[in-house]
């Protein structure tokens, strides 16, 4: 008899409606604090697309939006550890308010990487919009601004999460087992 491998069971943490109700309390809580002006959103490709275009659309003010790519994963479900720059800003940040936009802080090791990278274009000021918080599994210091939930120490997929580049697209945040 072939062996089979089971497929993947997909739970859902976080419902589509629940993600939506708390961005826009996000939206409105980020419109709250900073002084009227221009916002620039940098979003980490690619799994902060979904959570970026919701994000700005929540948001009252201008904003402007910009991508960055950064690499720490591999294909599996531990980080590689290594960061680099895959792709970079298309614009100058000097003087600008900038708010960087990630799926998931985990590790904290992206992050701290990419802070420190920004905070030397000498921007006006730079802060961290998170759609979820694993804190248990921080390995590096990452001061977070605003976060939409905080989560258990559990591997989660969709809304732009993905395992190994699959399940982006569903629309609630599901834990991945099997
Ligand atoms: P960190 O550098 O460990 O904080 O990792 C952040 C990145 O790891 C995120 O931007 C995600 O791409 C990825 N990541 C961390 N946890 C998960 C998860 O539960 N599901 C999918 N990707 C994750
Ligand atoms: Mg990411």
């Amino acid at each position: 008899m072939e062996a089979t491998t089971p497929e993947p069971t997909l739970r859902v943490l976080i419902p589509a409606a629940k993600i939506q109700e708390r961005i826009e309390e996000l939206g409105a809580q980020i419109d709250a604090d900073y002084p009227p002006g221009q916002l620039y959103l940098v979003a980490i490709l690619k799994g902060a697309c979904f959570f970026l275009s919701d994000l700005a659309r929540a948001l009252k003010r201008p904003a402007r939006i910009d991508f960055i790519g950064i690499s720490s994963y591999g294909r599996g479900k531990t980080s590689s550890g290594e960061v680099k720059l895959t792709k970079d800003l298309d614009v100058t940040i000097e003087g600008a308010d900038v708010l960087v936009v990630e799926d998931i802080v985990d590790t904290g090791v992206t992050l701290n990487y990419l802070i420190h990278v920004l905070e030397q274009r000498k921007p006006r000021s730079v802060r961290i919009a998170t759609l979820l918080d694993k804190p248990d599994r921080r390995l590096r210091p990452v001061e977070v601004a605003y976060v939409g939930f905080k989560i258990p120490d559990e591997f989660v997929v969709g809304y732009g999460l993905d395992y190994a580049e699959d399940y982006r697209n569903l629309r609630d945040i599901c834990v991945l087992g099997g």
